[in-house]
C-alpha cells in the first residue's frame, strides 16, 4: 500500500487533517488500533473548545494561557493559536463540518473554566468531544479517497537510515516512509508506505492507575517517535484533572467537567466548607495544577478519601439533567443523585503537556514525519495547560498541517521503498496475557505512586530502577514472542514512562504540573 498521507490516530487532529487532505484529492489512510474509530480522547472530552468571549481579544487569551502555563509557554505559538483559533473553529468546525454547539437564541452559549478571565468556551452540553468526533467521522467517510482502517496498530516508523537494505541510505538524511502495522484481527504485520506520515496518536493518561483517558491512551506515537530518534520534550508535565468521580474500591474514574465549576460549583469538604480559597485567590477556578495539588494536600492532611463538588449555584441556573446529561446519568448509575447530593471527586491523570517536539504545522525534526494534537509539543501549554485549549490546538495544528501538505509535495520513489524488507515474525509463542497484564498494572501503579501529583527525587529514582528492570524483561519478551496489541502497548508504555521519569528527574524546579518536594517537607 503506498499513500500520499498516512495518519495514525482518529481524534480531532487526525480526522480534521484527513478531511482537509482528502478534499484536496490526496490518497489518505487513517489507521486506528481500536475496533471503533471514535475510541480516542477527543470523544471523551466534555468541557468544550475555546472560542471568543464578549470583549475578548487574542492578547487576553494569551495572558490566560500564560497565567496557567507559566514561563514555559511558547508565546509565539500562543499568539498564533489565539489569533487564528476563532476563525478556524468558525469556518471549519461550525460552518463546514457542521458541529452544533449550544446556542441561546442566535448566539452561541459560552462557558468558563479554570484560569479563564471570561466565559469564552463553546460546548455541546457535557459531550462536546463526542459531537465533534461523530461529525468529523461522517464527513471523512464521505470522501472516496480517504480510507479508515480500524484494528490496525502501527508498531514502528520505517526509517530509511535504519530499515533500508541499501547501505547508502544510512548516510543520507533520516526520513520516515510509513510504518510497520499490525492488523490485530488477521494477526499479521505489513509495511504501509506513505509520502508523509502523521502521528495524531493522542496522550498518555493510561500510563497512570487513575485517569480520565480511555485504555487506548498508551503513548504509542510518542514511543514510536522516540525509537525513530525524534526529540520529545516537556514530558514531566502531566496534567492531573482535579475532579473525577470518586468511587470507593474502584480504579474507575469518570471526568466531572471543569465547566461544572465554571458554572458555579464549589469544591467543598465533607462538612460542606469551601476549601480552595485557602490555596489560591481564584478558589475552585484556580489553574488546574494548583487545584489538583490543593485537593491532594487536603486529603493527605485530613486522611479523607475524597472532596466534593457542591452544585447548589449551578442548580439555580440550569436543569442539571439537561446541561450535564452524561454526568447526571453516570452518577445515577452509581447511586448518586446530583440534584440532591454533592459529587465525591478526586484528581486523576488527564493530559500530556509534553510530547514530540513539533512546529504548529506539525513538522518534526525528521523529514516526512509530522506530529499533531496531544502527542505533539509546540509549547502552547507550557508547564500546565489552560482548560479547553486541547481541542483547539488539535484543530488548528491539523488545519495548518493540511495547508502545508497540500502545498509541499515531494515524491517518494518506488525504487527506494523496494529496499525495505518485510517484517520478520519471531518464531515463539503468543505472548502470555497474564504476564502482559501484570506488567501493565505494575507500570500504572508505579507511575501513579512515584510520578504523580507530588514527586520527589527518591521516588523518581526508585521508579527509574523499576522501569529499567521492566524494560529489559519486556524487550526480551517482545523479541521472543508473537505479537499482540497489548504487547505492543506494553512496550510503548515502558518507553514513554522511562522518558517521563528521566525528564522529571532532570528538572529540579517545581513548575506547573511538575511538583517536586523532599519527602521530609511533605511530612
Ligand atoms: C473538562 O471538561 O473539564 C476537560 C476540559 C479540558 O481538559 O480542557
Amino acid at each position: 500500500m503506498k499513500l500520499d498521507a498516512l495518519i495514525i490516530g482518529s481524534g480531532i487532529s487526525g480526522l480534521t487533517l484527513a478531511y482537509i487532505l482528502g478534499k484536496s484529492g490526496q490518497r489518505v489512510c487513517v489507521v486506528t488500533k481500536e475496533d471503533r474509530i471514535e475510541k480516542c480522547n477527543t470523544y471523551f472530552a466534555q468541557g468544550g473548545i475555546v472560542f471568543k468571549g464578549i470583549n475578548d481579544s487574542p492578547e487576553l487569551l494569551v495572558k490566560d494561557i500564560v497565567k496557567a502555563g507559566g514561563k514555559l509557554v511558547n508565546k509565539k505559538v500562543a499568539r498564533v493559536i489565539a489569533s487564528k483559533g476563532h476563525e478556524v473553529v468558525n469556518k471549519l468546525l461550525i460552518e463546514e463540518i457542521g458541529v452544533a454547539f449550544n446556542k441561546k437564541g442566535k448566539a452561541f452559549s459560552l462557558t468558563k473554566e479554570g484560569a479563564h478571565s471570561i466565559p469564552r468556551i463553546l460546548y455541546k452540553n457535557d459531550y462536546t468531544g463526542k459531537e465533534i468526533e461523530l461529525k468529523l467521522i461522517e464527513k471523512v467517510k464521505s470522501l472516496k479517497n480517504v480510507k479508515i482502517l480500524t484494528n490496525c496498530m502501527a508498531i514502528d516508523l520505517i526509517t530509511n537510515t535504519h530499515h533500508s537494505k541499501n547501505p547508502e541510505e544510512r548516510y543520507k538524511k533520516k526520513e520516515i516512509w510509513g510504518v510497520y502495522a499490525y492488523f490485530t484481527k488477521e494477526k499479521k504485520v505489513e509495511a504501509v508506505f506513505a509520502e508523509n506520515t502523521i502521528l495524531a496518536t493522542g496522550g498518555v493518561g493510561y500510563l497512570f492507575k487513575h485517569t480520565t483517558n480511555p485504555d487506548s491512551a498508551t503513548g504509542d506515537g510518542i514511543a514510536m517517535a522516540i525509537r525513530a530518534g525524534c526529540e520529545v520534550i516537556n514530558s514531566e508535565f502531566i496534567q492531573f484533572h482535579p475532579t473525577t468521580l470518586y468511587l470507593p474500591y474502584s480504579n474507575e474514574r469518570f471526568l466531572i467537567s471543569e465547566s461544572v465549576r465554571g458554572e458555579g460549583a464549589e469544591i467543598v469538604n465533607k462538612d460542606g466548607e469551601a476549601i480552595l480559597k485557602k490555596y489560591h485567590p481564584l478558589g475552585s477556578l484556580a489553574p488546574r495544577d494548583i487545584v489538583s495539588r490543593a485537593i491532594f494536600d487536603y486529603l493527605t492532611k485530613t486522611k479523607e478519601p475524597c472532596v466534593y463538588l457542591d452544585l447548589t449555584k449551578v442548580k439555580e441556573k440550569y436543569n442539571l439533567k439537561e446541561r450535564f446529561p452524561q454526568i447526571y446519568r453516570k452518577c445515577i448509575e452509581k447511586n448518586i443523585d446530583i440534584e440532591n447530593n454533592p459529587i465525591p471527586v478526586i484528581p486523576a491523570a488527564h493530559y500530556f503537556c509534553g510530547g514530540i517536539k513539533a512546529r504548529l504545522n506539525g513538522e518534526t525534526g525528521i523529514k516526512r514525519l509530522f506530529a499533531i494534537g496531544e502527542c505533539a509539543c509546540t509549547g502552547l501549554h507550557g508547564a500546565n495547560r489552560l482548560a479547553s485549549t486541547s481541542l483547539l490546538e488539535g484543530l488548528v495544528m491539523a488545519y495548518l498541517c493540511g495547508e502545508y501538505l497540500k502545498r509541499k509535495r515531494e515524491k517518494l520513489s518506488e525504487k527506494r521503498i523496494k529496499q525495505i524488507p518485510e517484517w520478520i515474525e519471531p518464531e515463539g509463542e503468543i505472548a502470555d496475557p497474564v504476564l502482559i497484564e501484570g506488567d501493565i498494572e505494575n507500570i500504572r501503579n508505579l507511575m501513579w505512586n512515584y510520578a504523580g501529583i507530588i514527586r520527589s527525587t527518591k521516588r523518581l529514582k526508585r521508579l527509574e530502577t523499576e522501569l529499567l528492570f521492566l524494560y529489559n524483561t519486556v524487550e526480551n519478551f517482545y523479541k521472543e514472542n508473537k505479537l499482540s496489541k497489548r504487547l505492543i502497548e506494553l512496550r510503548n508504555m515502558i518507553t514513554v514512562s522511562r522518558v517521563i521519569t528521566k525528564q522529571a528527574l532532570r528538572n529540579k524546579e517545581s513548575q506547573g504540573c511538575h511538583y517536586i518536594t523532599s519527602e521530609r517537607e511533605e511530612l
